[in-house]
């Protein structure tokens, strides 16, 4: 896992998964330093990551007093339940439904859960963060929120792009992407991760970015890309047309075997 700074207040946890034919996704968790330290989701849930090592690096986990969980999809709940024994005093942030599709596999102890919905507020000792429903998301439980401090918008899945290299996806900077680059990665991860898009009323589908226009944060921090500081303006201008673009039609039986055959040792070599 890679760790970036960005400013005074926050941390990238920094990790990335190669997607065949689609190229390299950043999976990236954070911890804002307020006076009640949150950490932004918990990494992939891969058996070889150890999310509560790596956060160690950055603050000591018995200090975190929040854990928010912008859904709880695998690559967000990674070291949940690590963090949550290694953190006594944490507790998760999410939605009713969240603790909801949670309890289908491991329900979090009630008195550690905090419900939160879009629009709601919560004091974190010297700052606000307000939840709000980001445009674009996979799961009914997607809660982002708007620091009024660091005035950093934390969007979870929107705004993500699969980047052509890994040293792109483990970048510290959006803006070291070439621009053509990010915006057809964004419309990708638009239409992959939120295939509903092409579904839209546009007009209504636009006016879900009004929360975002008016926090008008410095910095995006999307799960999915590299730190995107002074980029609000470009970012609406590719939701207005995410409804627009081509589908994503994933790649079929046909094409898995293709790819298959192409790994297979060449006739009559021995193994
Ligand atoms: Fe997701
Ligand atoms: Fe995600």
């Amino acid at each position: 896992m890679e760790i970036h700074r960005i400013g005074r207040d926050a941390v990238v946890l920094n990790d990335q998964l190669e997607v065949p034919g689609i190229g390299f996704l950043a999976v990236n968790a954070y911890v804002l330093k307020a006076a009640e330290p949150v950490v932004v989701d918990t990494g992939l849930s891969l058996p070889d990551r150890n999310f509560v090592e790596a956060l160690g690096s950055v603050i000591d986990p018995a200090d975190v007093r929040w854990i928010w969980l912008t859904h709880p999809d695998r690559d967000h709940t990674g070291g949940l339940f690590d963090l949550l024994e290694a953190a006594p005093q944490a507790r998760v942030i999410t939605t009713y439904i969240g603790a909801g599709i949670l309890s289908t596999e491991r329900p979090l102890p009630l008195d550690r859960v905090y419900l939160l919905n879009p629009g709601q507020s919560l004091d974190v000792g010297d700052r606000t963060l307000t939840g709000f429903r980001p445009p674009l998301y996979d799961s009914p439980a997607t809660v982002g929120f708007y620091d009024d401090r660091s005035r950093i918008c934390f969007s979870s899945d929107c705004f993500g792009a699969p980047m052509p290299t890994s040293e792109l996806a483990g970048g510290n900077e959006v803006r070291d992407v070439p621009r053509d680059a990010l915006r057809a990665g964004q419309l990708l991860w638009a239409t992959l991760d939120s295939p509903w898009v092409h579904n839209v009323d546009q007009t209504k589908f636009l006016g879900t970015a009004e929360p975002i226009r008016a926090m008008d944060p410095d910095v995006i921090l999307s799960t999915h890309l590299p730190p995107a500081a002074g980029q609000l303006s470009e970012f609406l201008d590719m939701l207005a047309t995410a409804p627009s673009s081509d589908p994503f039609i994933g790649p079929d039986q046909r094409a898995l075997e293709e790819m298959l055959a192409s790994f297979e040792p060449a006739a009559g070599a021995q193994v």
